[in-house]
């Protein structure tokens, strides 16, 4: 039941979280358009399961306003209890009662009828691929399977918006592309998702990401726009010493990071301007051959110069 005029799913301003001397959230504002799949990334401890709680109405910001489904939250967060699915990673599942068991319950819990519940279990036990294992205890399945469970039953009662708070994090790559196929098949149908990650995969998948540090929110846009915005600052070194060739470059002052992969080096550069010339001449200089070149920055880089370029701008933290 869209809100007239109202196509984002979450407007959020100025929100902000302290817990005693600690800002977990410090001024964010956050826009998700409806039918959406956002991602939510960001370091350990940056605050984004204590957005994620103060979005669905679980934690009361310290300041700021919310509006999610075009409720007011904290004040309509009953309403929005209704309208909304929420899904960590320590899922909850009753072990000791069966797929079936476990999702009849969590649709008496949103209170369904009795029919509108078994048609919805059948249709989720279809969709979900358990007309197999309908009563396997939820305790013995695989944690992909659980995993998936978990996601029919965190949308028994069809909600309009699905937040996931790192939901992948004790599965195989397999279950996890299967997962993300489940989760664009809702959006498709108009829900709209937020979801954390620390993986970087999922994050390209997303229409649309956030990068949250330390509390602050660092970048937000397409996955390919962020990464467009990094064009002539990633780079490829291949020397003969890699090692001492990452020890030299680690040293350089326009440098935020070197990671060896393979017997390649990828750099990230703080400037786009002669970055290549510069890490070359470094290397020359301290009689290391190399070849440097620039490349597509990946989402990788994205996340790396969102998060570093605040640390070495100087600590406004
Ligand atoms: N109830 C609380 N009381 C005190 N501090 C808290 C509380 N909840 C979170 N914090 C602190 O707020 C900061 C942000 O935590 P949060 O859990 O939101 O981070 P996160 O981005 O979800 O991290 P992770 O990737 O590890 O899940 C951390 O420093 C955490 O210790
Ligand atoms: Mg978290």
């Amino acid at each position: 039941m869209p809100v007239p005029g109202a196509d984002d799913a979450i407007r959020a301003r100025g929100l902000v979280k302290r817990f005693g001397g600690l800002v977990a959230v410090d001024h964010v504002d956050l826009t998700v358009p409806r039918a959406h799949v956002y991602g939510f990334l960001g370091p350990n401890g940056s605050g984004k399961s204590t957005t994620i709680r103060m979005l669905c109405g679980l934690l009361t910001p310290s300041e700021g306003d919310i509006e999610v489904l075009g409720l007011r939250i904290p004040a309509q967060a009953d309403a929005l209890r209704l309208r909304i699915g929420y899904m960590t990673q320590k899922f909850s599942l009753f072990e000791d009662l069966t797929v079936r068991e476990n999702l009849e319950f969590l649709a008496a819990v949103y209170g369904l009828s009795r029919t509108a519940t078994r048609t919805r279990v059948d249709e989720l036990v279809e969709r979900y691929h358990f007309a197999d294992r309908q009563t396997q205890l939820a305790g013995t399945m695989s944690g992909g399977q659980k995993q998936r469970l978990a996601l029919a039953g965190a949308v028994i009662h069809a909600p309009e918006m699905l937040f996931l708070d790192e939901p992948t994090s004790a599965v195989d790559p397999e279950s996890r592309r299967d997962f993300w196929e489940k989760l664009f098949e809702l959006a498709d149908g108009g829900t709209t998702l937020l979801v954390s990650t620390h993986y970087m995969d999922e994050a390209e998948r997303c229409h649309r990401i956030a990068i949250l540090d330390e509390g602050v929110l660092v970048a937000d846009g397409a996955p390919a726009q962020l990464a467009e915005a990094l064009r002539g600052r990633s780079l490829e070194v291949r020397a003969a010493q890699p090692r001492r060739a990452q020890q030299v470059l680690a040293r350089l002052p326009g440098v935020l990071s070197v990671a060896q992969i393979g017997n390649s080096l990828r750099v990230l550069s703080a400037a786009a301007t002669d970055s290549a010339e510069i890490l070359g001449d470094a290397l020359r200089g301290a009689g290391l051959a190399a070849e440097v070149h620039a490349v597509h920055a990946n989402l990788e880089d994205v996340f790396v110069a969102a998060t570093r370029s605040r640390t070495t701008a100087g600590g406004d933290a």
